[in-house]
């Protein structure tokens, strides 16, 4: 009791002297700074590590505002996609003018696939902070940072992040107004020192990046901004709006299985390192069951990760000795994961390094590590091009997130995803792409639970030979069929216009790609 007391007086003053050397203040008086047309630039990654309670009131306002028949909108810049508090509820209420560069929350996507006054800018991940540097995106007027821990040194204050780096570097450096901090004791101060923060130099300034491994570390663990530039600090205690992930099933099950036999194919054959490659692994339920599966696998050797977000089955494989060391982006993991690491922090710290996004996934780096990507595809076509972003053309599912910084980038570029998916209504291996994000230049192999296609060293026609080998069966007489009648064309990648989407059509009017009748197309 003694000693729980000691604690916890030491827990209070602690919190004290924050408070007494920054202005505390509460999220409504955080939100009550922003204004309508201004921009807020806000830490996290994923919902990983968002600031949460003054996007939350900042929707209040806005809805407030409207009902008062004033506009408000704001423009939001992230590392990638946040949560219900931000995303969600500021599309709810219709006060976004403005949204870069991902999001993956639901209502969102309902929103921005409706409501065509909000403008959506899908970025490579990469870019954000670049192109907030350059003035591409206009300028920051708030930074809204997420911390565990703040502390002040002489005029500087250290700002030290909570599961996420992303943009805030860049946003603390560049706010015009000034910087919220949302102090969250969700988030342990035992996790001080996972972050490795560092911002790249302007042009033409700009050094190489001298990261040579996936744990190097080159820059501060905390962020360093002149304290006086802190109009505030939040104290809140929200944990993170992580996502739960599907359990893996025998399809990505399979999937997994089928990743891990190429890449020991590869090594057996020399074509990679026999040190392995470091695993990129994307985001979503399919990639967490790939890596999950291929940790599994007794013949893959230990590996190393360099990606952007780490999920749950990478930081199992951490504890059982399978992940030597990671790097990533953000923690877009569960509740208990989080915790759990925070927990084990002296295991975590020197295997488990976090970046701002713009080192997570910068191509100078991945090109230099040698770096096995690993993402999930909406759908791919028979020429190799893959679409990760627009269902059947048009729908925005996400965003093209990280996936292109390390597919063009990497020594070796892998997408995987089921061969079917909505009950086997829909092919993911389609006549042509509706979409294309990644061109088949940057794709080495799509792999399903059918197998491997493997598109090195082949032309057009002998990839669309190997991608129909791992569609659904149901599919191939449909993709061999296309191929027929796009050879009457001729040329050298062979396409029949008139049916190239005869298949997202048929899906589009009857409800199931299976019903596809190419007479209907070609007259
Ligand atoms: N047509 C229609 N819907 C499709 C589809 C297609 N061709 N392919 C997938 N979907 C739907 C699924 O049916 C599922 O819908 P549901 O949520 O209603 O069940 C949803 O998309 C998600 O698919 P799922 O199979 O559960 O995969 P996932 O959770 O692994 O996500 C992506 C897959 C492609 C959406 C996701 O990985 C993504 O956003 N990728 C782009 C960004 C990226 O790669 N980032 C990583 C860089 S590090």
């Amino acid at each position: 009791m003694g000693i729980f007391c000691i604690f916890f007086c030491t827990f209070v003053r602690k919190i004290n002297k924050i408070t007494m050397e920054f202005n505390r203040i509460t999220a409504a008086e955080a939100a009550a700074f922003v204004q309508n047309g201004q921009t807020i630039g806000l830490s996290g990654f994923t919902p990983a590590g968002v600031a949460k309670c003054t996007p939350a009131e900042i929707a209040k306002r806005a809805e407030a505002e409207h009902a008062a028949g004033r506009p408000f909108k704001i423009s939001i810049f992230t590392g990638a996609s946040t949560g219900q508090s931000c995303d969600g509820e500021l599309s709810d209420v219709d006060a976004i003018d403005f949204r870069a560069p991902y999001t993956t929350n639901p209502d969102f996507r309902k929103n921005v696939n409706q409501n065509t006054h909000l403008h959506y800018s899908d970025l490579n991940l990469s870019n954000m902070a670049t192109q907030i540097r350059q003035g591409y995106l206009g300028e920051v007027n708030w930074a809204i940072i997420e911390a565990c821990a703040i502390e002040k040194v002489g005029s500087k204050a250290h700002i030290y992040l909570t599961a996420a780096g992303g943009i805030s570097p860049t946003v603390c450096r560049l706010a015009t107004e000034g910087i919220i901090v949302e102090l969250n004791s969700f988030h342990s101060p035992n996790s001080k020192g996972i972050h490795d923060v560092y911002e790249i130099e302007d042009h033409p300034f700009r050094q190489p990046i001298m990261i040579t491994k996936a744990s190097d570390r080159i820059g501060k663990p905390y962020i360093e901004v002149d304290a006086d530039r802190i109009v505030g600090v939040v104290e809140c205690n929200i944990p993170d709006e992580a996502r739960s992930f599907k359990d893996p099933d025998p399809i990505t099950t399979q999937i997994g299985q089928n990743v891990a036999d190429f890449l020991l194919l590869n090594l057996k054959k020399g074509l990679i390192p026999q040190t392995f490659l470091n695993l990129q692994s994307g985001v979503g339920s399919g990639a967490n069951a790939v890596l999950g599966a291929l940790g599994q696998c007794p013949e893959v050797p230990n590996f190393n990760i360099y990606t952007e977000v780490l999920q749950d089955a990478p930081v199992a494989l951490m504890k059982q000795g399978r992940v030597l060391s990671a790097s990533a982006c953000s923690l877009t993991v569960t509740n208990d994961c989080l915790l759990d690491i925070y927990d084990n922090i002296d295991f975590f710290k020197d295997k488990l390094v976090l970046r701002p996004s713009e080192i997570s996934n910068c191509p100078e780096v991945i090109a230099r590590l040698g770096v096995c990507a690993l993402n999930t595809a909406i759908e791919c076509d028979l020429y190799g091009h893959v679409n990760s972003t627009k269902i059947c053309g048009t729908k925005m599912m996400n965003g093209i997130g990280g996936s292109a910084d390390f597919a063009a980038n990497a020594y070796l570029t892998i997408f995987t995803c089921g061969s079917t998916t909505k009950g086997g209504a829909i092919s993911s291996i389609v006549p042509f792409a509706s979409h294309i994000d990644h061109t088949n230049h940057y794709v080495d192999a799509v792999i399903t639970e059918y197998g491997v296609a493997d598109l090195r060293h082949k032309s057009d026609l002998q990839k669309a030979e190997e991608l129909i080998k791992v569609a659904h069966p149901d599919y191939r007489p449909l993709l061999e069929d296309y191929l027929k009648f796009a050879e009457k064309r001729g040329g050298h990648t062979h396409h029949e216009l008139s049916a190239a989407f005869a298949m997202h059509d048929t899906f589009l009017r009857k409800g199931d790609m299976r019903l596809t009748d190419y007479s209907e197309y070609i007259k």
